[in-house]
């Protein structure tokens, strides 16, 4: 039974290999200074960032860099990206690469006309944003987070060792996102591999919980078979257009909030994985891989006839004259399967993590009550060891 909610999604989609054309159609919309906002340098070397300078040029527009946002963006680069912002009196923030420099955009975009502390304000009390927000745009160089389309925002805080997200609402989600499968061929494998994983995760993060028949179970079950083919061809052909272009649009469905609604949703793999985050500063999808297993296997006694859909759903297994348990089992045997054909980290302990961190860890675990269990710290503390 779907339970009670509302739907709207405001990112515009540009889609395809010829869609950065449409930041032309899209900037005059917006103020004169732009905030060009980039990673450590991968845009300059695919040239791309040739291509958005021309079109910012053509448009007349005032170009401010802020580059240097790094995989898992910290506390003190927002700082200075405020900064930038308040100095140069930016009118629009447009994001060039992966999930990383857009959610960095996202966080600056609600930060720069805010007198609090970004941090304090929405990633330890969570509130909501009560200034006036610049607008974010997003060229998206890597398929994974899904923050083309979403209001997440994930933010690092070594000195704390915490890495929060913080879901802002629609008038800060992109108000548009240029996707390019051909952009992203130039990812290194691991990332590609680590994108894919934490596509097929955040499905199963909102697919793991409820008994109910809904209709998001079922798109969620068509995503993860379009997931799992197209990863295959993609890592033995990375240049495989199809498949790219599979993988980052599955990405954008995967966390635009459509496959939650009407659900209790669990996310605990994100917040063990974030955990790990904070503390080995590891590829995000990377660390969802490494403490899937030990989770999964952990909570599937708890939603046993989810995990035995799974297995027959998602990776066709017979269910001929087999228990819940059984098929249950042989589910997450495949998935396991699956996680090896990619290469992905299947342990903590090749992240960088020790023993000697797990109390820490654990402690930074949010523990979140939308799944099959609601884990004590005791039990985080388990599957973090099992998963070293
Ligand atoms: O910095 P550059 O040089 O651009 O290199 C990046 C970076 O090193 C590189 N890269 C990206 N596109 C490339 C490329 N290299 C070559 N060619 C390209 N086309 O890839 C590396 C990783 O980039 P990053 O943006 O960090 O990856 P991802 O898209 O996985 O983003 C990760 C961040 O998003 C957060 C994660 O926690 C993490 O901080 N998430 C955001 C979510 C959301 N907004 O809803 C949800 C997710 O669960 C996730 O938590
Ligand atoms: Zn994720």
């Amino acid at each position: 039974m779907l339970g009670n909610f509302s739907y709207k999604n405001a990112t515009k989609l540009y889609f395809g290999d010829d869609s950065l054309k449409f930041l032309n159609d899209e900037l005059p919309k917006y103020g004169k200074t732009v905030q060009l906002i980039y990673g450590g340098g991968s845009i300059k070397k695919n040239g791309i960032y040739d291509e958005v300078i021309k079109i910012l040029k053509d448009n007349g527009k005032t170009v401010v860099e802020d580059s240097g946002v790094m995989p898992n963006p910290t506390v003190d680069k927002l700082r200075e990206g405020v900064k930038i912002a308040r100095e140069n009196k930016v009118d629009f923030l447009l994001a060039v690469g992966g999930g990383s420099c857009c959610d960095y955009a996202k966080a600056v975009s609600v930060s720069v006309h805010c007198d609090d502390d970004p941090w304090e304000k929405y990633f330890i009390r969570f509130e909501e944003p009560d200034c006036k927000i610049v607008p974010v745009g997003c060229v998206l160089t890597m398929a994974g987070t899904g923050s083309e389309m979403n209001g997440g925002s994930v933010i690092t805080n070594h000195e704390a060792k915490l890495k929060i997200g913080h879901v802002f609402g629609e008038d800060v989600m992109p108000k548009f996102s240029v996707l390019n499968p051909k952009y992203t061929m130039s990812l290194p494998k691991r990332q590609m591999v680590a994108g894919i994983y934490d596509i097929f995760n955040h499905i199963c993060e909102q697919y793991f919980s409820g008994e109910d028949d809904n209709v998001s179970d079922y798109l969620a079950e068509a995503l993860m078979k379009s997931v799992i083919r197209n990863s295959l061809v993609a890592v033995e052909n990375p240049e495989d257009y199809e498949a790219r272009s599979n993988i980052m649009w599955a990405a954008t469905w995967a966390l635009n909030t459509l496959i939650s609604r009407g659900k209790s949703t669990d996310w605990m793999v994100h917040m063990l994985g974030q955990a790990v985050g904070a503390y080995t500063d590891a590829t995000h999808g990377m660390t969802l891989a490494a403490v899937s297993l030990p989770y999964y296997r952990y909570i599937m006694p708890y939603g046993i006839n989810k995990f035995a859909r799974f297995a027959t759903e998602v990776w066709g297994i017979s269910g001929d004259s087999k228990t819940n348990e059984q098929l249950a089992g042989e589910g997450l045997a495949a998935l396991e399967d699956w996680m090896k054909k990619l290469g992905l980290s299947l342990n903590i302990t090749e992240l960088g993590a020790t023993p000697d961190m797990i109390d820490g860890i654990t402690e930074a675990t949010i523990i979140l009550d939308g799944g099959y269990k609601v884990l004590t710290a005791n039990e985080v503390k388990e599957i973090l060891k099992e998963s070293l």
